[in-house]
């Protein structure tokens, strides 16, 4: 492996990449967040205690780590110092464990409002959004109205930009919604310069300090938020996030070249079936006992939105088309306990549109709704896999499922992990 590693999700987000970044932060100096926001949900699980990470990267929970979050993410101040505060008994010192972007987008009250309001108004086509202002947000951003985490620290610039923002807001709100709003710009402003006071210390050019420690050789884990099929422009749009989830989000969230991110080594972390929160094109999607029973035993409730997680079998299709993307060095595949004591378990290879088998993924949300899975059927395995941390343990059936995955592929997988604690996984 190169001294640095990208961990990407290679679906519809919620692939356990928390776990797997977590599991991996000891190797490397850096842990960098560089895209999406408080959308995400990352679990990771020490003891008997339990810590929900949305914005800061999982690193945070290892001593002696620079975890940043870099101009890519768009931040919610609140959630921020809320997630801080959360924290606190792990962590009692941020400065110099995490690192906060002056270019960083932040998200406002009112970019939460139009995200609902926007939800609320389409008819049939919603997207199920996380209703955090994602959306809205980097609508600001390309649309240059947005501010910035450096913008706080001119506070007349800042206020003047508030002002401007909060006005058109407003005016969206009314004019388009139909809905009268008590967004006040000096509440806003007090409130954001009040949370702003507590992660000021914190903020830095991150860009500039990734570009050393890289030229320096020191070793980075950048960890991606949602998945590959959520990318703003790869992913099954509209049905998407308003972010680059996949690797194409490297340079332009964090302000690296791409002679840099090229030495990264990437993975793509995959679950042993597939999940979705929201709506859009899912070709696999169960919605029979079998759907019902991956949800269950895979505990497939949204970390960030508690909302039941849709499910359905592994489609290798989309891997496929996330591999090429991305440009995949390795594959992790997680919750392969999962599918432990099922008679037969199914992987798709390609789909059948109007009667014509298709193996590369479709661009048209119509073309996508009408995919029929082909399925190549694979004997399940009895013995139960939970826990177990060695290759050879692993039953001939289940080693079989992960051979299947790597020649519909062409990557390896690398890891497997078997439960949701730190140490139940296998290095392959
Ligand atoms: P948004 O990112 O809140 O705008 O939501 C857009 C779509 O992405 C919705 O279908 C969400 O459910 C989905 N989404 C956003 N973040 C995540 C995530 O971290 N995991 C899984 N799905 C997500």
């Amino acid at each position: 492996m190169s001294d640095s590693l990208v961990i990407l999700g290679s679906q519809w987000g919620d692939e356990g990449k928390g776990k797997v970044v977590d599991l991996l932060t000891t190797d490397f100096d850096y842990i960098v967040r560089y895209q999406g926001g408080s959308n995400a949900g990352h679990t990771v699980i020490i003891g008997d205690k339990k810590y929900a990470l949305h914005l800061i990267p999982s690193g945070i929970l290892r001593e002696g780590k620079k975890n940043l979050i870099t101009n890519g993410v768009v931040i919610a101040l609140e959630e921020l110092v809320a997630e801080m505060e959360k924290i606190k008994d792990v962590v009692d010192n941020f400065e110099g464990r995490l690192y906060i972007s002056d270019r960083a987008h932040i998200v406002f009250p009112y970019h939460k409002l139009l995200d609902q309001l926007s939800e609320q108004s389409k008819k049939g086509s919603k997207v199920g959004t996380t209703l955090k202002g994602i959306g809205p947000a980097y609508m600001s951003k390309y649309g240059r109205t947005g501010i910035r985490i450096a913008d706080l620290f001119e506070p007349t610039y800042f206020k003047e930009r508030l002002k401007n923002a909060v006005e058109e807001a407003k005016k969206i709100a009314e004019n388009v919604y139909g809905v009268k709003t008590d967004l006040d710009t000096q509440k806003i402003y007090d409130e954001t310069m009040g949370y702003f006071e507590k992660i000021a210390p914190l903020v830095a050019d991150t860009s500039l300090m990734l570009y050393n420690a890289m030229e320096k050789g020191e070793k980075v884990l950048f960890e991606g938020a949602q998945g590959t099929m959520l990318d703003i422009d790869m992913g099954t749009y509209p049905y998407v996030t308003s972010s680059n989830s996949s690797a194409l989000g490297l340079c332009n969230g964090t302000g690296l070249p791409p002679k840099l991110v090229g030495k990264a080594t990437v993975w793509g972390v995959s679950k042993a079936y597939v999940t979705r929160v929201g709506a859009g094109p899912f070709p696999t999607e169960l919605k029979d006992r079998h759907g019902e029973l991956l949800r269950e035993r895979g505990h497939e409730y949204g970390t960030t939105t508690g909302r039941p997680r849709r499910t359905g079998w592994l489609d290798l299709v989309a891997l496929r088309f996330a591999s090429r993307i991305n440009g995949f060095d390795g594959l992790v595949i997680t919750k392969l306990d999962v599918l432990d004591g099922l008679d037969e378990v199914k992987v798709a290879v390609a789909y059948e549109i109007d009667g014509k088998v298709v193996k590369d993924f479709p661009a048209s949300p119509v073309e996508l709704e009408k995919c029929k899975p082909v399925y190549k059927t694979l004997k399940g395995w009895k013995k139960s896999t939970y826990g177990l941390t060695d290759k050879s343990q692993l039953p001939e059936e289940a080693l079989q499922f992960i051979k299947t995955i790597e020649e519909e592929t062409k990557i390896p997988v690398v890891m497997v992990s078997t439960g949701a604690e730190r140490n139940q996984y296998i290095w392959l």
